[in-house]
């Protein structure tokens, strides 16, 4: 379907760059997926970003990476400023998390997923330097003018059941079990309303609260990028969010404060990710509520991922089978 120029004409739509992007998670997915269950993280991350950063390469675009594996001089692949495609328009800003559960992955546990976005230049929020933390809220659509971060939990719990027509005690927030969040847990306790602990990967988590699939809210401190990356899939999913940095000592305090920076200062879903037009995609590396992990089949490996656009709210599930002898080319298969 085309939509409606100025001149009446019907129009095509244009190119979407998401249905690019899901081969350079599915890509990652497939490399992090020969270290799941290893033990070692650091491996299955350097497998994931090397097969991502080989496909990102070869998308017709003048991409800059925002948000990615951190400055030039500690990452070899994928750093921050690092200029990715083949250098043609359109100019853009990626944000990559080639495994967002890097824990996950080398453990073998669920919910570790491979993840990109991709904006207009200029329209990805970047945190100050040294401040890797931010405090975050999100929600699904229909809860999306009941948050507020400067509230409290009881407060915000109790605005988004009234705008979901829900009691309180069947709301269930979805928090990162920390120590950090022991005060949150308690007040959120204290509502009546439930819990669903994840231990890594609070990507995924933002977009379960979107979807109102496992949880309703997502509370706590967790990673500035994954903050911007979450911001991306629900300016896609239509869902909700809010965060301030949030430093986690004196030190990055004194840090904010010398660089004017008002920590308080509240961002808003479109702080973070700004623009009409944002592309997202995630693939599963171990299975999980959102999507399925890597499955091998014998010649074969099955990918599931979430492709979506911002301007026109296309959310695609994409099952993909992949022959291992032609994904060899591009990642180490270790597996025969
Ligand atoms: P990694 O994949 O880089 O290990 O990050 C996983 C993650 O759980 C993020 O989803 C989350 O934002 C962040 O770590 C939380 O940080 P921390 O583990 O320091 O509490």
């Amino acid at each position: 379907m085309g939509t409606e120029s100025r001149t009446g004409m019907r129009v095509a739509p244009d190119r979407n760059l998401a249905l690019e992007l899901v081969r350079v998670t599915e890509t990652a997915a497939l490399a992090a997926s020969q270290w799941v269950g290893r033990g070692d993280k650091i491996a299955a991350d350097g497998a994931a970003v090397s097969a991502m950063r080989h496909v990102l390469g070869s998308i017709e675009m003048d991409g800059v990476v925002v948000i990615g594996e951190g400055e030039k001089d500690e990452a070899p692949m994928l750093y921050i400023g690092e200029e990715v495609g083949n250098g043609s328009p359109p100019q853009v800003d990626i944000a990559v998390d080639p495994i967002d559960g890097t824990t996950l992955t080398s453990r073998g546990m669920s919910n570790a997923i491979a993840v990109v976005a991709l904006a207009e230049r200029g329209a990805l929020y970047s945190a100050p330097p040294g401040i890797y933390y931010m405090e975050k809220i999100a929600v699904g659509p229909e809860a999306a003018d009941a948050i507020d971060i400067r509230k409290s939990v009881t407060e915000n719990l109790n605005a988004v059941a009234e705008a979901k027509g829900m009691q309180v005690r069947d709301l269930t927030a979805i928090i990162l079990d920390r120590p950090r969040h022991d005060a949150i847990v308690k007040e959120v306790r204290e509502t009546g309303a439930r819990i669903r602990f994840i231990t890594d990967g609070d990507v995924a988590g933002a977009m379960q609260a979107a979807r109102g699939h496992g949880g309703d809210i997502l509370l706590g401190m967790g990673g500035a990028p994954e903050a911007v990356l979450a911001a991306c899939a629900l300016r896609c999913i239509g869902g909700a969010m809010q965060c301030r940095l949030w430093p986690r000592n004196d030190e990055e305090r004194a840090q904010l404060v010398a660089q004017g920076v008002d920590f308080e200062q509240v961002l808003q879903i479109e702080d973070l990710a700004r623009g009409d037009d944002l592309f997202f995609s995630a693939t599963g590396i171990t299975d999980g509520e959102l999507l399925e992990g890597v499955k091998f089949t014998g010649k074969y490996a099955d990918t599931q991922s979430l492709v979506m656009r911002s301007r026109s709210g296309t959310i695609r599930r994409i099952d993909s089978r992949h022959r291992l002898d032609w994904v060899r080319q591009f990642v180490q298969i270790m597996v025969d």
